[in-house]
């Protein structure tokens, strides 16, 4: 597959097209952003980390029989996926209170949600993602009322699945934000499932293990990831 022009570039990654009109090349940059892009920061390995984080989430997800764009890692920061349709709405899933919910809510950070809770957010910097609802999505035409309930469902299967995963590694998935897109009219996850798009906390000791760790100046971030990716099998060689 031949790369050719960049069509995107993003706070972490970039969207090159292809020969191929139906697959994208996504490269992993080593760049962090936080906060709508207002602290960004190179971290060494960055990419390479989380290229191999995600294409190791995305090949369980598909295993479990979750649709993805993912077709397969190319190098050490670069990935083939479907072209997608994104869909500009994010999902949020919870199983633990923290970040933005504890700010909104004035709820106790770590406290257990049950059931889990699902939230939808529009993705556009400009406006910092404001959170939106299903009413809003239809109304304003991002998705539709049945796009919108197959990205819940599959949100919270990918929950399923990942909280158990993270368990087995001694880890507390926190929560996780996905985002989906249309590939030849089926909704599939696309995007990327990293350390930079979820919480992830010791299950014990409750150590932050992702980017709250660059967000709060905790150090450590890459050596964090790829601790997290270790006790789960990612192999980043
Ligand atoms: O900030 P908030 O608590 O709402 O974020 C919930 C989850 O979604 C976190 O894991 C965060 O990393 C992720 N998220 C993201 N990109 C955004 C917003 C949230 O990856 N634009």
């Amino acid at each position: 597959m031949e790369q050719r022009q960049e069509l995107y570039a993003g706070k972490a990654k970039s969207v090159f097209a292809t020969d191929d009109p139906d697959h994208l090349i996504l490269h992993f940059r080593d760049d962090t952003s936080a906060f709508d892009g207002e602290r960004m920061e190179s971290l060494a390995r960055k990419g390479k980390v989380n290229n191999c984080f995600n294409a190791y989430i995305m090949e369980q997800l598909a295993a479990a029989g979750i649709p993805t764009h993912f077709v397969q890692r190319l190098s050490d920061t670069e990935s083939v996926v479907k072209k997608l349709d994104m869909i500009p709405v994010e999902c949020v899933v919870r199983n633990l209170a923290a970040g933005g919910l504890v700010k909104r809510l004035g709820v106790e950070e770590g406290q257990a949600l049950n059931p889990p809770t699902f939230e939808l957010f529009l993705k556009n910097d400009a406006l910092h993602d404001p959170m939106i609802n299903e009413s809003l999505a239809e109304t304003f035409g991002w998705a539709t009322p049945a796009q919108l309930a197959e990205m819940k469902a599959l949100t919270f299967r990918v929950n399923d699945v990942l909280k158990q995963l993270f368990a087995d590694g001694g880890l507390l998935l926190v929560d996780y934000k996905l985002e989906f897109g249309l590939f030849q009219g089926e909704i599939v996850l696309g995007d990327e499932f990293s350390p930079d798009g979820c919480r992830l906390w010791d299950a014990k000791t409750r150590e932050k293990l992702d980017k709250d760790r660059f967000r709060q100046g905790l150090g450590g971030v890459i050596e964090a990831y790829e601790e997290v990716g270790r006790r789960i099998g990612v192999r980043f060689d």
